[in-house]
């Protein structure tokens, strides 16, 4: 599907001289991770060894992947980039905006129906600037990168956290925000904090009801969801050549939920299957033959204690099946345990769904093993308790697996399967026909990655464990939360006792992969014809007008819009849920900005005083007062200011709205990154007590702002409300080239201009 095998020989044609100058010049073997980072720097070759968790570096990723939520922002900025064509391969995927309720034919038709809007947006688009396009109903992004465009020793990134399941095929794959994306589609460098790094060592095989998911479900366990942060966790040992590429997808896709930069594999047998069997034989080949440098070097497996920050060792052989949760991925409970912990917890144990497939779990062994449990309900004369369905990975997968039989015997227990998309996944499950608020207390099972409140049907109250699509399949056979197929039985029809055997399946489908039209549109050679048609009166979609260039003067008479006070995270500045909807459209998103941070001066949310009129009202009505009259604005916050997600709206909003500055303790980086680049004034205090001297009547003077430069603290004159005067220091990281953006109005603007 057009990957493009020149580009990969590039890479391993680099590699090999690139991994020998980064080991003489760290003086030591190298693991995997520290081969694909070091043979994929901004600058070539290696010239200095970094210092881990500590360095900031800028890489040259292989290829980006968008999926729809995110890719329109990032394609709206990418085109007034004034670029013809993106700089390195690129695909969007229409995955995340259709939702499941009845069945894949009519959920899809219903989202052609209300995001075609979207869909058309983001085909025009790619097709105008040489982007691959999968269309709704093509598969869920992972999963079609894994099929299609991942490969060993590779570095991606995408928009969507998990990226990361491209580990499976040896790649190092991170998820990052639309800004970084636009930047590389841009031909701009991405910078990365060197990550530490996390050695997995598997021993053992997995065999009879444990799956490649038990591994990360035990991971999990080990790390909790913040154990992962800032590093790259890399597996390896005779276990992990053990297990299929991708079951390894599906451990590295659930790394996300340890916090992980990301995860990887070496390359081995496994991936070199895989490859052939999904029409890549060639690069297959090409790995082949730089097959050393596409796993760590041997005294790293030798001796792993030296070269990690941490090492894990787990012997497959005596993993247990495991069920994580309820709301938190890290809870995890060995399924010879769970009757113990269902009881101490009070879970309920009824369990009205099984859901199995999704980006994490959806591949033909995934499915056929699941499929060979479901066929022993008839052989065995049982009936399935819990409701049952299937979200398959891709149009290839769903395909084959019909063409295999398997649907037709998950349709024999009364499964319903969705469309290849997201669906309850991303919460995109219309479960009750409408609201989900106040519905009752119940479990779900599923072998997705996220479990939080409300993730799958928005119904507070569904405790959902995540488990192997094997057990979630046992488990909605027997309708028990704390049925063990190790040692459970069942009765059947006749009244018999009987027990489920092992799960089998294949590893890949025996007659090959087959699809009839996978979904994928090819964009056009040369797309400069190629018209993008956005409506003046879209709701949905906003074509971007370029944000002003800095005057060159002090920004002086400047208004407080907001003093935040307290967690102000992304989700707070730029809040998500129906709001979703808007994310392509700037000025109707903007109408939530900073909606959810807390005023310091009352305690109250979305409340804050108009100094023009001395009346209170919601920060976005209020700031835009403050706009239509002409007057900047500031916002003042606390620690760690615009933490949680790398989305750029948090950023671009309130420039939309003309907030000038924000002047908090200390920021979260990538906000604070995402603020520079959008041509913002982002600011910390320099002495942290300065906050408290700020005032709700307060207008700022900015004193030597003309004189902006790195390492230079700036002055701002505060004017209180009775006349008197506080003068405040303020602290900024600003290099020369991001005091550029700041002078263009953002850093697409200096791009545009052919600066950057
Ligand atoms: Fe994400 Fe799941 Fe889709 S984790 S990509 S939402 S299937």
């Amino acid at each position: 599907m057009a990957f493009d095998i020149e580009m990969i020989k590039s890479v391993y044609e680099n590699m090999a001289e690139r991994v020998d100058k980064a080991r003489e010049i760290t003086g030591k073997p190298l693991t995997l991770s520290e081969k694909i980072l070091y043979s994929h720097l901004w600058d070539g070759k290696p010239n200095k060894a970094f210092v881990r968790g500590k360095d900031y570096v800028d890489f040259a990723p292989d290829r980006i992947a968008c999926q729809d939520a995110t890719a329109q922002m990032a394609l709206l900025q990418f085109m007034h980039a004034g670029k013809p064509k993106v700089a390195v391969p690129t695909t969007v995927h229409c995955d995340h905006l259709i939702q499941a309720k009845v069945g894949a034919e009519a959920d899809l038709k219903r989202a052609n129906e209300t995001s075609n809007e979207v869909f058309d947006f983001l085909e025009s688009v790619s097709n105008k600037y040489g982007i691959g396009f999968w269309k709704p109903g093509a598969g869920i992004i992972h999963q079609v990168v894994l099929e299609n465009y991942a490969f060993p020793g590779g570095m991606m990134i995408g928009t969507d956290s998990h990226t990361v399941n491209a580990g499976g095929l040896g790649m190092v794959a991170i998820g990052v925000g639309g800004a970084d994306a636009v930047d590389v589609m841009a031909g701009m460098p991405w910078e990365l904090k060197f990550p530490k790094l996390i050695g997995v060592k598997l021993t053992g095989k997995l065999s009879g009801w444990t799956a490649p998911k038990d591994v990360i479900l035990k991971v999990a366990g080990i790390l909790t969801v913040k154990g992962g942060t800032g590093a790259i966790v890399e597996y390896f040992g005779e276990g992990a050549e053990s297990m299929s590429c991708t079951g390894k997808g599906t451990i590295c896709n659930m790394g996300a939920e340890v916090g992980a930069t990301t995860s990887t594999f070496g390359y081995d047998d496994s991936m070199d299957r895989y490859l052939r069997s999904t029409g890549r034989s060639d690069v297959a080949d090409a790995a082949n033959a730089v097959k050393d440098y596409l796993t760590a070097d041997p005294e790293v497996h030798a001796n792993p204690e030296q070269y990690f920050d941490q090492v894990i060792e787990i012997n497959l052989s005596e993993l247990e099946p495991h069920l994580n949760g309820p709301f938190t991925p890290d809870l995890a409970t060995p399924i010879s345990e769970m009757k113990n912990a269902a009881k101490a917890n009070d879970w309920p144990l009824r369990v009205e769904y099984g859901l199995i497939g999704s980006c994490t779990n959806s591949s033909y062994e995934d499915i056929s093993r699941a499929a060979s449990l479901a066929k022993q309900v008839a052989d065995k004369k049982l009936k399935t308790k819990s409701n049952f369905t299937i979200t398959p990975g891709s149009e290839q997968v769903r395909y084959t697996i019909e063409r295999d039989g398997f649907i037709d015997t998950f349709d024999k227990i009364g499964a319903t399967v969705f469309a290849n998309a997201c669906g309850p996944c991303i919460g995109m499950w219309d479960r009750y026909g409408g609201s989900s608020e106040d519905k009752d207390r119940n479990t779900i099972v599923h072998s997705f990655n996220r479990n939080f409140a409300k993730r799958a049907d928005g119904n507070p109250n569904t405790l959902a464990f995540v488990g192997s699509p094997e057990l979630v399949t046992a488990i909605a056979i027997s309708g028990r939360l704390d049925f063990n197929p190790l040692t459970d039985k069942l009765i059947n029809e006749d009244g018999e006792e009987v027990m489920l055997d092992e799960p089998r399946g294949y590893e890949l489908p025996p007659e090959g992969f087959a699809v009839e039209d996978a979904g994928y549109i090819q964009p056009a050679e040369d797309g400069s014809g190629v018209q993008v048609a956005v409506s003046p009166s879209s709701e949905r979609l906003q074509l971007l007008s370029p944000f002003k260039p800095w005057d060159g003067k002090n920004i002086t008479g400047a208004k407080l819009l907001i003093k935040a006070f307290g967690k102000c995270t992304t989700d707070h500045i730029s809040m998500a849920g129906p709001w979703l909807r808007f994310r392509g459209h700037l000025d109707n998103i903007a109408n939530n900005t900073l909606i959810g941070a807390v005023n310091a001066f009352n305690q109250k949310t979305n409340f804050v005083k108009n100094q023009l009129t001395g009346e209170y009202g919601g920060v976005p009505d209020v700031q835009r007062e403050y706009k239509a009259a002409g007057v900047p604005t500031l916002v003042v916050g606390d620690h760690n200011y615009g933490e949680g997600s790398s989305r750029e709206h948090a950023a671009m909003q309130p420039r939309h709205l003309g907030v000038r500055a924000v002047l908090v303790k200390s920021f979260a980086r990538i906000h604070e990154t995402n603020l520079k680049k959008q041509g913002m004034l982002a600011l910390t205090f320099a002495n942290e007590a300065d906050y408290d001297k700020i005032q709700e009547d307060d207008t700022f003077n900015f004193v030597d702002l003309e004189s902006f430069a790195p390492e230079t603290p700036l002055t701002l004159e505060v004017v209180h409300a009775d006349g008197t005067k506080d003068t405040i220091i303020a602290n900024h990281t600003y290099n020369d080239s991001q005091i550029e953006w700041f002078k263009a109005g953002s850093a697409l603007n200096l791009i545009a201009a052919g600066e950057a």
